[in-house]
């Protein structure tokens, strides 16, 4: 029998709703919210205005691309954290409602569990190869920097962390620090191609362990171009693609160093990448690397399901409907990622 999910996400600055067959993709709809652009960042009272103008049309519209009616869903999993609290309140309210009123179970979803599951969400009715447990997994985001061993869906332990900002963060920092506009990450990453990644050495720090730190890594970029730009107000213009290259290079070693040591003390078979930095194509050529020198795997989810979208969140919620793991329309949404990402 098919397995109809309706996932709804709106954690950040994007209304998301999807439709699944099982772990096969119907439809996936994303409304991003261009407004704020000007800001160089997330508004979060803006945020949630937005998602409310904008979770009726996405839902209706992943309704209609699916060609399911509502009355045939099997259940409603949405994201309940972590994210922006009044951005989460939109999505879980509206998902609450509505499987309330088509007596559909509902099925709260943890955004960053969704992130890892993408990677075994499928396109176009194809069937491809999935990831075996136990596997290791990079989750690489803008609120997030998680070095997981997955040992099942819902299994997923944190072997390390970033200690400040995470790395989508430092993608977005540097971008505004050259001016680009938000989110940086995907611009940094386009420039960084006809850039060179050795021009400038920027310091990555150094801890022990497998925990992450990029502070230190963003203000040492901001000293060197604030010191560089008093001797040449040109200096940014003049070396933009080296700079996107250089700080995308310390970046992604950073990553990897990381991600080698833990290949190095795990008996993980399969190496994965999730998140909105997993589609930067300095750190999937990383990875590869990696994964050929260690002879593992390498998942990569397709562009589309590495940033915030709700067909991960759908994806999630199908695996939490066959083992009837469901929810009430007491569950709060949450905004700090949760210690273990365990059930
Ligand atoms: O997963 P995501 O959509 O949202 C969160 O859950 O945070 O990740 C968004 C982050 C932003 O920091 C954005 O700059 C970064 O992912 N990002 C990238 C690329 N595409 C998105 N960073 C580097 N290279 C990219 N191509
Ligand atoms: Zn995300």
């Amino acid at each position: 029998m098919s397995v109809y999910i309706l996932g709804v996400e709106s954690s950040c600055d994007d209304t998301s709703a999807a439709v699944i067959n099982g772990t096969s993709i119907l439809s996936n709809v994303i409304a991003s919210q261009k407004v704020h652009a000007e800001y160089g960042g997330v508004v979060p009272e803006l945020a949630s205005r937005a998602h409310q103008q904008n979770i009726i049309p996405v839902i209706d519209t992943a309704l209609k691309r699916a060609k399911i009616h509502k009355n045939q869903l099997s259940a409603i999993a949405y994201t309940n954290g972590p994210g922006l609290l009044g951005s989460l309140l939109v999505g879980s309210s509206f998902a609450k409602a509505m499987a309330y009123s088509l007596g559909l179970p509902l099925i709260e979803v943890d955004h960053l569990q969704a992130h890892v599951l993408a990677n075994f969400l499928e396109k176009n009715g194809e069937k491809k190869d999935k990831p075996a447990f136990p596997f290791l997994c990079l989750t690489v985001s803008g609120g997030h920097t998680l070095l997981l061993k997955v040992n099942d869906y819902f299994d997923m332990e944190t072997l390390g962390r970033t200690i400040d900002d995470a790395a989508g963060e430092a993608f977005d920092k540097a971008a505004k620090i050259l001016g680009l506009p938000y989110p940086g990450g995907p611009v940094i990453d386009k420039l960084a191609k006809e850039g060179d990644p050795k021009r400038f050495r920027f310091s990555i720090a150094h801890l022990p362990g497998l925990d992450y730190s990029f502070s230190g890594l963003k203000t040492s970029f901001l000293y060197f171009v604030r010191d560089n730009l008093k001797g040449n107000p040109n200096f940014i213009e003049e070396n933009k693609a080296d700079l996107a290259a250089s700080m995308q290079y310390a970046i992604v070693k950073s990553l990897g160093n990381k991600v080698e040591k833990a290949l190095q003390q795990t008996d993980c078979r399969d190496l994965v990448i999730a998140g909105g930095v997993s589609a930067n194509s300095g750190l999937r050529n990383a990875m590869q690397e990696l994964a050929d020198k260690y002879h593992r795997r390498l998942f990569v989810p397709t562009i589309d399901l590495t940033t915030d979208n709700a067909a991960m969140i759908a994806v999630c919620g199908y695996f939490k409907y066959l083992k009837h793991d469901f929810s009430t329309i007491y569950a709060a949404p949450y905004s700090a990622a949760r210690a273990k990402l365990q059930d």
